[in-house]
């Protein structure tokens, strides 16, 4: 088989499946009764972890493909990034339901006032419109240019996730800082290099 072949018949329906692992394992662990002292706390650090570990590694994925010259590689980046907006929805609900009992003014005040949930709140906003334009259909709707440029706040919601997960920790600032140095070397890794233009030497005659 092909690189290309192996991404498209073994790797991608891997990446398909395998985002349901984390779930499991803490559905095991819910089972067990193994949550800690407090479960519905450890539900959410785990599915906020969880969302933006799994949006880092999506956003490894173009480096990876420039690197190795492999493009197909590209076909990851949708179930991986699907994966990641699954986990953000769980996170989301947890809070939902955990913290504001469903209270919905209480829901909007808590939005509006506190600053690292107004933030995870716009980095979902943003996961919602990238995952709801995924599918062919919308790449033909707004055309490649307009998708691509949309496409690209995946950067924006990943740095309000990095930031989010900095201000909602007290103390033990190392995990946040290290996912954010993790996204700075991703953005960096993205900055295409183009080639220099060729300058003319003067005094020598360049050839025509
Ligand atoms: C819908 C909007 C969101 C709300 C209302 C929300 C709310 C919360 C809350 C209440 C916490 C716990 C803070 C604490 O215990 O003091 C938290 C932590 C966290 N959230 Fe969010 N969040 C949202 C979106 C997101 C998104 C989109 C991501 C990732 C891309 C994310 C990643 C995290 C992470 C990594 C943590 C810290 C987990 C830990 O401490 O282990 N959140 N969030």
């Amino acid at each position: 088989m092909t690189a290309t072949q192996w991404i498209s018949r073994v790797i991608r329906p891997l990446a398909i499946v395998a985002g349901i692992g984390p779930a499991i394992w803490l559905g095991l662990k819910f089972l067990r009764d193994d949550l800690g002292a407090n479960p519905a706390e450890y539900l959410e650090h785990f599915t906020g972890t969880a969302a933006l570990v799994i949006l880092l590694l999506s956003l490894t994925i173009t480096p990876l493909r420039r690197l190795s010259g492999i493009n197909t590689l590209i076909r990851l980046r949708k179930p991986i990034g699907l994966w990641s907006f699954a986990y953000a929805c769980l996170h989301f609900s947890c809070y939902l339901v955990f913290d504001q009992s469903l209270d919905l003014s209480e829901i909007l005040h808590d939005i509006a006032k506190r600053p690292y949930i107004t933030v995870g709140f716009s980095a979902w906003l943003l996961l919602l419109s990238l995952a709801l334009t995924s599918f062919a259909g919308a790449i033909r709707t707004l055309g490649g240019k307009r998708w691509n440029a949309l496409h690209r706040l995946v950067y924006v919601a990943a740095a309000g996730g990095v930031i989010h997960y900095l201000w909602s920790v007290k103390r033990d600032v190392s995990v946040p800082s290290a996912l954010g140095g993790v996204l700075i070397v991703l953005l960096a890794a993205r900055i295409e290099r183009r080639p220099r233009k060729a300058m003319p030497m003067q005094g020598v005659g360049v050839p025509e």
